[in-house]
């Protein structure tokens, strides 16, 4: 039923169609860092980022990035879009909108952050396309910069699915020491959570609860899920979970890459449903590269073209040897100073439509779903935490 279910959406799709990390890419969206703006260390931003970034962040907060990192991603961001191209690929980019502008709202004034992550705001969950509410106040506006590109999307067909846009008042997050929301910053005041907390695998989805994701947003994911699709919320060995794209990478039907610093407590599950859970090799990025807002995993965060081919940082030769021992053909771009400004391939890039293959049998990679975990979340506990 539910795969019938599944099957009349495709049709509908229209432009927007894509149920999973590896089918033949056919149009993308890439991020573009121009107008992005440093994030000033508020306490949802410390509870995201190493306590040795702070003072960078004090210093820079609330200004353009600065030029040395800002021109070099736009280039590698460039590069990428360029790549994809000449594969054939069609590539969007968001509006280029100054995120330095003072903006208010009756409960908080502010400056934003970038358009250079498109998997933060947007997912594409079959022919829906989904705009997330974003736990940062920084990014309130951030909609702004695709709101042509998702109106033209609904206008071909799309269906759009807006989540309520978070008041993100004080009581959204937690004060540093403040008892409550167990180790994550924000609180359950409402639903918040970003895109980037979902990895699809056809009709199994996988979220977690996070610094940005909290038990409300997952509900209400759920609660809104188009027909046919599951959520499943999975944990991990983290002590600082945000975005799951640099902790579960699947790179075809049967195959994900894990971070080994990040054990998953349902390995189990993901085994017994079929898949060969691959340990990443360690990242290559020298401890010393500027690094402010995400960990050098950012390595195993790739853009997979196809079930071949796999787009892949060229300095990540580790993780290049291993793609290739699993058959892969690997495009290796530059991409470090992206991940300066904190997200690798699959951050900075929503595949909007990738074609599925009717041979392609996704029902044979179900999952039983995650017991415990699923009863939480629907009992509204917010008592599960990562392990420090
Ligand atoms: N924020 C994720 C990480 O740094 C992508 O691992």
């Amino acid at each position: 039923m539910a795969e019938k279910m599944m099957e009349e959406s495709d049709n509908r799709r229209g432009v927007v169609g894509s149920f999973d990390e590896w089918s033949p890419l056919e149009e993308v969206i890439v991020g573009t860092a121009l107008g992005a703006c440093v994030p000033e260390p508020d306490p949802w931003v410390r509870a995201c980022v190493s306590s040795r970034n702070v003072p960078w962040l004090e210093r820079f907060g609330g200004t353009p990035f600065p030029r040395d990192i800002l021109e070099p991603a736009q280039h590698e961001l460039d590069g990428l879009a360029e790549t994809l191209r000449a594969l054939g690929i069609a590539v969007r980019r968001p509006e280029p909108l100054d995120h330095c502008q003072l903006r208010s709202t009756p409960h908080f004034e502010g400056r934003g952050l970038y358009a250079a992550m498109p998997r933060d705001i947007l997912s594409v969950l079959g022919g829906t396309l989904l705009e997330a509410p974003m736990a940062w106040r920084q990014r309130h506006f951030e909609h702004e910069a695709y709101r042509p590109l998702v109106e033209r999307y609904a206008a071909a067909g799309a269906t759009r699915l807006r989540a309520p846009q978070p008041l993100r008042r004080d009581d959204l997050y937690r004060s540093p020491g403040e008892e409550g929301s167990g180790p994550f910053v924000t609180t359950e005041r409402e639903p918040c959570f970003d895109a980037a907390e979902i990895i699809r695998c056809g009709r199994d989805l996988f979220t977690q609860r996070s610094q940005v994701t909290n038990l409300a947003g997952i509900r209400w994911l759920r609660d809104h899920l188009p027909a046919g699709f599951r959520l499943h919320r999975l944990s991990f060995d983290d002590p600082n979970p945000m975005h799951m794209d640099s902790t579960l990478m699947p790179l075809r039907p049967g195959l994900m890459l894990v971070n080994p610093s990040r054990p998953c407590h349902q390995r189990d599950l993901l085994e017994q449903a079929g898949w060969r859970l691959v340990e990443a090799p360690p990242p290559a990025l020298p401890t010393d590269w500027p690094l402010f807002l995400s960990s050098p995993w950012l390595s195993m965060n790739l853009l997979v073209i196809d079930p071949r081919r796999v787009v892949v940082e060229r300095e990540e030769r580790a993780t290049i040897r291993q793609l290739r021992a699993l058959g892969f053909e690997t495009i290796e771009l530059p991409f470090r100073h992206v991940y300066t400004l904190g997200g690798g391939f699959h951050c900075a890039t929503c595949d909007v439509r990738r074609r599925r293959d009717p041979a392609d049998d996704i029902a044979r990679y179900r999952f039983p779903g995650c017991g415990e975990a699923d009863d939480a979340v629907r009992a509204g506990r917010s008592a599960d935490r990562p392990s420090a």
